[in-house]
């Protein structure tokens, strides 16, 4: 079955007991038992639920995988996998990841005696000089928030089989209609759904997806002894967003590219960084192992920090808010915004600088995104 079709089938069924082609929102906390030790299959929603369950199966399929775990967050399915850990444990992880994972690894995890190198992994030797014995985890994260960084799968994969690590990937800026990091050899892979998947500003959601069963089982087993689990509502209009992600992407992915080409050339623009140019380091890694670039951009302008906070003030189409992945175009300021707690020094390390704005670009008509974004650059 091709993607498209799968987005659109995968998981569901038609209600035997009414027909209804879409499948129903289960909203229920509990479920009613036949007799003592008899179930239909579900007790207590926090364990399982059918709508999630729906979900979970329809992620599953797209991202080629045979499990799909869904919680209540990208931030609660991080944190679910970095649980597969023990005291002593050490990660190498991307350096250039959302400032809240960062947050989770260096402000909560850390206490518990995890350890944390953050490398650039678009570089997959630096992987390598990192590992120690105690490294049970590679985490990256492709492409990178803010920076838009990628890492070759194939040779961070093959890093991993080698030491005998666990390599999960943050795929949520690609999403498995671009990119399917299992095909690679990748154990785990998460998104947070609040983004392209369901697609519409509408929820937190987030899910891991594996073939690997003992993976699963423990991950299960997390998610119902932890409870962060996505609610019924949620689950519904993720698989209501998931339908359309093919014609999303491919709508976000050209809009991005046309927008991509004209920051690129304003005259006002001091760097621009979208993996589809070819400007960007790792472009032909990009096009190798994604299907198309996805609809996130990253520029700087020429002149001081306010030149980019001035163009954030100025824009009426685009939204200055701290998501992305949605079908309105959003604008970041990532240093004061999403990365705001990564230290300053260390966010400059990494180049994210106070100056850096991120663009989520829409899919409105990519015209009036160009002609938004010409209007306010000429009010800095
Ligand atoms: C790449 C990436 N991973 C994980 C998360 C966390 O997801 P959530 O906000 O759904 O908890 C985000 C949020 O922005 C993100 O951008």
């Amino acid at each position: 079955m091709k993607f498209a079709t799968k987005a659109v089938h995968s998981g569901s069924y038609h209600d035997p007991s009414t027909g209804s082609i879409v499948p129903p929102l289960y909203q229920t906390a509990t479920y009613v038992l036949d007799e003592v030790g008899k179930d239909k299959g579900y007790d207590y929603t926090r364990s399982s639920n059918p709508t999630r369950a729906i979900l979970e199966a329809n992620l599953a399929a797209l991202d080629s995988g045979k499990y799909g775990i869904s919680f209540a967050s990208g931030m609660s399915a991080v944190d679910a996998i970095l649980r597969l850990l023990s005291s002593g444990d050490h990660v190498i992880s991307s350096d250039d990841v959302y400032g809240g994972v960062f947050r989770l690894f260096e402000q909560i995890l850390s206490r518990f005696n995890l350890s944390f190198t953050y490398v650039d992994t678009s570089q997959p030797e630096k992987i390598a000089e990192a590992i120690r014995p105690e490294t049970k985890l590679i985490w990256v994260e492709t492409p990178t928030n803010p920076l838009l960084k990628i890492t070759d799968l194939e040779v961070v994969s093959q890093i991993a089989k080698e030491h005998k690590l666990l390599l999960g990937v943050d795929s949520t800026f690609a999403t498995p209609y671009l990119l399917r990091p299992l095909e690679f050899g990748v154990d785990l892979v998460l998104h947070s759904t609040t983004k392209y998947l369901s697609g519409h500003n509408q929820l937190i959601g987030g899910v891991v997806v594996t073939n690997n069963e003992d993976l699963y089982e423990k991950l299960k087993f997390f998610q119902k002894s932890i409870g962060a689990v996505s609610g019924p509502f949620d689950c519904w209009l993720t698989l209501l967003g998931v339908k359309t992600l093919p014609l999303r992407m491919e709508k976000h992915s050209s809009n991005a590219m046309a927008v991509a080409k004209f920051l690129e050339d304003h005259p006002k623009v001091k760097h621009i960084t979208y993996p589809g140019l070819t400007s960007h380091p790792q472009h032909e890694i990009a096009k190798r192992q994604m299907k198309d670039f996805s609809g996130m951009i990253s520029f700087e302008l020429k002149g001081d920090i306010h030149a980019g906070i001035n163009l954030m003030n100025n824009v009426r189409l685009c939204a200055l808010a701290e998501s992305l992945g949605a079908v309105e175009s959003m604008i970041t300021h990532p240093a004061s915004m999403t990365h705001a707690e990564v230290p300053e020094e260390e966010r400059l390390k990494r180049g994210l600088t106070n100056s850096l704005v991120r663009l989520s670009v829409g899919i409105e008509h990519v015209d009036d995104i160009i002609e938004d974004l010409e209007l306010a650059l000429k009010k800095v």
